[in-house]
């Protein structure tokens, strides 16, 4: 079954990465090792074996902050009592989606936030060799490789007693966190959190093929650009349609509004690792209901990001401001409210989660 799988999809892989790689001056089709093919600067894996050089996993720590240990995975040995591991802190992996990697500015925040907020493993991955642009179709493939290394890497944190793992990705790499904890079961990841997870190709597969609420105990997942490079689709535990989760505010005035929509993902979770205002979102029970306007802000509130609580489900919106910091704290109704055409919310100005009064408010217009 993988054989015909993989056939089919080595198929589709030619196809479009020689659409896509027209234009390069290398579009020449090898083989090598039986385990890989390469069109032009498109590597596609297709059995390969853990750890491989192209999955690199790059240890931050308060004692290091800014300059990784790099921690490799030999033979079934970490060298991580070399390294500032220290197991009884709490240990975040990040991982970098499409045609990038481990030092997207977005994803730098989001490990810098961690460490600013306390004593944590930040964990980055990289596969950025094995997911380039313009080979979306291999990057895709590669994606589950890349998880089944992460899976490798995972068991051995628990040898050495790591027990609080959160595993974090963006965009492709939402669905690596997912393919990592397809390889570890019948161990089950205590905490995932999707940032915008990629759409192409993922639409219409089953939950095995990408991220889905069983893929670890809490499964979190927060939506900036469904439709265009995010996903529709409900994928965790609980859903955080930003902004309704197709555009962000601001955006469209920066050059690149769908990368813009996009990177908000992870800009607000690392905002919320160190917030004091915090995301607060209402619960609306789907994407329909909230567009014909049946979805007011309604108390009781749930803070969207890092301090999610983890019984948390179902789905959930939340408005922002337009620049960075984005949160806007919890919200006060105003009274002219006409919740089944429009959501009018104000939101209290003062550095306080918890203040409902109307002094300092913004008013925020989500017009659906
Ligand atoms: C782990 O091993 C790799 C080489 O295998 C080395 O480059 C790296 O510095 C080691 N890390 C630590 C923290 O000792
Ligand atoms: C690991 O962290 C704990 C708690 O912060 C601390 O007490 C312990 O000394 C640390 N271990 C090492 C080897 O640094």
């Amino acid at each position: 079954m993988a054989t015909i799988s993989a056939t089919t999809f080595i198929r589709l892989f030619i196809l479009l990465a020689a659409v896509a790689c027209h234009g390069l001056a290398t579009t020449s089709v090898a083989l090598f090792r039986n385990t890989e093919f390469s069109v032009g600067r498109c590597r596609l894996v297709i059995e390969g074996t853990c750890p491989d050089p192209d999955v690199e996993f790059f240890l931050y720590t308060r004692s290091n902050p800014t300059d990784a240990q790099i921690i490799a995975v030999n033979e079934g040995l970490l060298n991580l009592t070399s390294s500032n591991f220290n197991s009884s802190h709490p240990t975040k992996f990040i991982i970098h989606g499409y045609n990038s990697d481990m030092d997207l500015d977005v994803l730098v925040d989001i490990r810098k936030a961690y460490l600013d907020e306390g004593d944590h493993n930040v964990i980055a991955v990289d596969w950025s060799r094995l997911c380039p642009g313009p080979c979306y179709p291999s990057a895709v493939y590669n994606a589950k490789f890349t998880g089944k290394c992460i899976a490798q890497f995972l068991q051995e944190l628990r040898l050495v007693g790591a027990s609080d793992v959160h595993v974090v990705g963006f965009s492709l790499g939402a669905h690596v966190a997912g393919f990592a904890a397809n390889n570890l079961r019948p161990y089950r990841l205590p905490r995932i959190t999707g940032l915008d997870p990629a759409m192409p190709f993922f639409a219409t597969v089953n939950k095995d093929q990408k991220l889905d609420a069983c893929d670890a105990d809490f499964v979190d997942v927060i939506h900036t650009n469904a439709f265009v490079q995010g996903k529709i689709e409900r994928s965790g535990d609980v859903d955080f349609y930003v902004n309704g989760g197709i555009s962000q505010p601001g955006c469209w005035s920066d050059p690149n509004p769908f990368g813009c929509n996009h990177h908000r993902a992870p800009a607000y979770f690392a905002e919320s690792i160190t917030s004091t205002k915090g995301f607060w979102a209402w619960h609306c029970s789907g994407f329909v209901p909230f567009l014909l306007g049946l979805c007011p802000p309604m108390y009781p509130a749930v803070v969207m990001g890092e301090r999610v609580p983890a019984n948390s489900r179902g789905f959930y919106l939340v408005a922002t401001g337009a620049e960075s910091p984005f949160a806007l704290g919890k919200w006060v109704t105003s009274p002219e409210d006409e919740p089944r055409h429009k959501l009018r919310v104000g939101f209290s100005g003062v550095n306080d989660i918890d203040t409902q009064g109307s002094r300092g408010a913004v008013p925020v217009v989500l017009e659906v």
